[in-house]
């Protein structure tokens, strides 16, 4: 995937999807929507309980812009376009090895925003411009009880690959969790396949 660019920013009809900077704003922006949608954050993502201050999340920031300049990571942060409010975050990983050609999609939104169809949203855009550069596949990982993520997986008419068993183990669950793992393959492969 040696052409493939994640975009510093795309738009969608509701939402700008952007690559943020390392500022103390954006951290402390971050930080407030983390910390107060810790409870409905925790019980799918396990590093929410590792960010208690803002200077984790100006880390993640740190990260996210190295990650960014080595065209390994998009951590799109998602922004209502009318009002500029900041909703969450919808990631895009690069995996380019010697044989695994894909991207994945990690992301989280705030509460208050969830049911709105924003993630998918967010995921169709992303989807669009990384398919219009060939990318050959497209990942989502989702724990098999987290229906909001499932739904948007199928909402995007993924593939449904199959379950990881016991994938990870969560404490806030205290049990190993089963995943499902989704897939949608770049039309002219999917076509390939017959
Ligand atoms: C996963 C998440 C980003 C989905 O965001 P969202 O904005 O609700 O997603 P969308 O509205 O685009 O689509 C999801 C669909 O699932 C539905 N949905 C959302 N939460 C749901 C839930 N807890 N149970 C059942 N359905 C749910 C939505 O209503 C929507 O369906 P609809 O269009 O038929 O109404 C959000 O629920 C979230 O932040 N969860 C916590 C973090 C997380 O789990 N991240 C993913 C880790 S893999």
């Amino acid at each position: 995937m040696k052409n493939v660019i994640l975009k510093p920013k795309l738009e969608s009809e509701r939402l700008i999807l952007k690559v943020p900077e390392l500022t103390f704003e954006n951290a402390q922006m971050l930080f407030e929507t983390t910390n107060k949608n810790r409870e409905h954050l925790e019980l799918w993502l396990p590093w929410i309980s590792k960010v208690t201050e803002p200077a984790h999340s100006f880390m993640f920031l740190q990260n996210a812009v190295k990650s960014y300049l080595e065209n390994k990571k998009a951590e799109y942060f998602i922004y209502e376009k009318s009002t500029g409010d900041f909703y969450g975050i919808c990631a895009a990983h690069m995996h380019d090895t010697l044989t695994q050609k894909y991207i994945s999609f990690g992301y989280w939104l705030d509460k208050n925003k969830c049911g709105k169809g924003y993630m998918t949203e967010a995921v169709k855009t992303i989807e669009n411009d990384l398919f219009s550069q060939n990318v050959p596949k497209l990942i989502i990982r989702n724990d098999t009880k987290n229906f909001g993520s499932v739904n948007v997986a199928k909402k995007l008419n993924y593939h449904m690959d199959g379950i990881l068993r016991s994938e990870y183990y969560s404490k806030k669950l205290k049990s190993y969790r089963d995943m499902y793992i989704w897939s949608k393959l770049h039309p002219s492969i999917e076509k390939q396949r017959g």
